[in-house]
Order: C-alpha cells, then sequence, then structure tokens
C-alpha cells in the first residue's frame, strides 16, 4: 500500500497573528517546493484567519488544533466544527495535552470525530500511553482502547481519510522521542489491527498513521524510514523554520 506521508506542524499554544505571518512566509517557498508530502500547519485558532490567506494555492493545509461536538449554543470558549470548516480541512483531536489538563476522554474524542466528519474536515486523531503506563507495558492495552472507544461506532465510508497520531506522553516535548522501531511497533502491530478489527483491512490499510514527539530534523528520517509509520505531527521543531522544512523533506518517499 502506498500512503502519502503526512507532516503536520502543531504550534500549541504560540504565535500572536503577527508572528504566525512571520513564521509562514519563513517556511511558505521552502515547503512549496516539496512535492508528494501531505503538508499541514495548525496554528492557534486566532491565527487562523491570517494564516488561511497566505497558504491558498500553495498546496499546504491549514487544521485546528481542536473543536466542539456540537453544532452551536452556549459553551463559551468553544468553536464548532462548522466554524472551523470555514477555514480549515483539517483539525487535531484528543491531543494529549487536551486529555490531560482539560478533561478530554475517549468518549469526548469520539464525540468530536463524529463531529468533524458531519462537516468533512481530516480529523488527525491522537492517541499514545504515558511514563507509566509505558514503563509498565500497558501500552498495547492503552493504545488499543483509545482506537476502540475514540472509534466506536463510524461507518467505513469516510474512515480511510481519518489521520491517526501515535503520540507517547513521555516523548511529547521531553526531547526524548521514542525510537523509529518501537513506534513502527504500535503502529504496526497494535494500531493498524485495532483499525482493521473496526474498519477492515483494507480501509486500515489505507489510513495513515503518524509518530509524534520530539520529532527533529535529525531524527525525522529514522522515523520515516519504517513501514508502518506515515508522517509526523511536530510540536516544537514546527517552530522552527529551518527543521520543519527538514523534517517535510525527510518524508519524501
Ligand atoms: P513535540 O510535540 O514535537 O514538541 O514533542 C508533538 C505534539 O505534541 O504533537
Amino acid at each position: 500500500m502506498n500512503r502519502t506521508l503526512f507532516v503536520a506542524g502543531n504550534w500549541k499554544m504560540n504565535k500572536t497573528t503577527a508572528e504566525a505571518r512571520d513564521l509562514v512566509s519563513k517556511m511558505l517557498a521552502p515547503l512549496r517546493e516539496i512535492s508528494n508530502v501531505e503538508k499541514v500547519l495548525c496554528p492557534p485558532f486566532t491565527s487562523i484567519p491570517a494564516v488561511s490567506p497566505l497558504l491558498e494555492g500553495s498546496g499546504i493545509g491549514l487544521g485546528a488544533q481542536n473543536l466542539h461536538w456540537e453544532e452551536k449554543g452556549a459553551f463559551t470558549g468553544e468553536v464548532a466544527a462548522n466554524m472551523v470548516k470555514e477555514f480549515c480541512r483539517y483539525v487535531i483531536i484528543g491531543h494529549s495535552e487536551r486529555r490531560t489538563y482539560f478533561g478530554e476522554t475517549d468518549e469526548t474524542v469520539n464525540r468530536k470525530l463524529r463531529a468533524a466528519i458531519k462537516v468533512d474536515l481530516i480529523p488527525i486523531v491522537c492517541v499514545g500511553e504515558t511514563l507509566d503506563q509505558f514503563e509498565s507495558g500497558q501500552t498495547a492495552e492503552v493504545v488499543r482502547r483509545q482506537i476502540r472507544l475514540g472509534f466506536a461506532g463510524l461507518g467505513t465510508a469516510y474512515v480511510s481519510r481519518i489521520v491517526v497520531a501515535y503520540e507517547p506522553v513521555w516523548a511529547i516535548g521531553t526531547g526524548k522521542a521514542s525510537s523509529g522501531e518501537n513506534a513502527n511497533t504500535v503502529h504496526g502491530k497494535v494500531i493498524r489491527p485495532a483499525l482493521a478489527e473496526l474498519f477492515g483491512d483494507r480501509n486500515a490499510e489505507a489510513m495513515r498513521i503518524l509518530y509524534g514527539g520530539s520529532v527533529t530534523a535529525a531524527n525525522s528520517s529514522e522515523f520515516f524510514s519504517q513501514s508502518d509509520i506515515d508522517g509526523g505531527l511536530i510540536g516544537g521543531a514546527s517552530l522552527k523554520p529551518d527543521e520543519f522544512v527538514a523534517i517535510t523533506k525527510a518524508a519524501l518517499r
């Protein structure tokens, strides 16, 4: 199966609109030149309208970092899927920082995923175990459960477009990345089989599974050369134009 590699930059809570424009201007030209990789930038909500016109026609997609599952109403501070869709084609769902600091669960991930699909957004769904779970050998069990509950009850019609990001919590922002081999084992032996159980082999084979957690220009090829790693979700390094461009180049297979 030839899956197009996918590299997304998750800017998290960084950059004012002026800084966001500046960051995009520093990577736009070299990123445009990299074809055959699906490229996505996910700025904070406030910078999305500023970044949107800069990316138009560039082949670089725009994504949000979150959404709410309800269509509208009294949900102070939240943003609905159709509002995200006004500007974006992609949305990150269930990032571990949202699970850890904002009480998101596999159930809320499932609701958000359905809301995203309903408006035709491409979701990037994050899963991954904590350090404790990793050290006590629970990775497979935890990730399998996150997939089973997070993806519960979805039809198969849309599913091959959904992107999954395996992000071990202990590797995020710590400078302590997983190894390519370890991540590839989780992707190929745990995540893809769990997706196949829900959606069939064909759909599971088509779905991109990204690795995320301390990816840098120096270690990106180690991940992207693995058989079941289809790209990366990049945090810290996506704020450094040269690094992000180099990581995206490494995704050229
Ligand atoms: P990091 O973050 O690259 O800074 O480790 C990855 C992520 O949280 O998506």
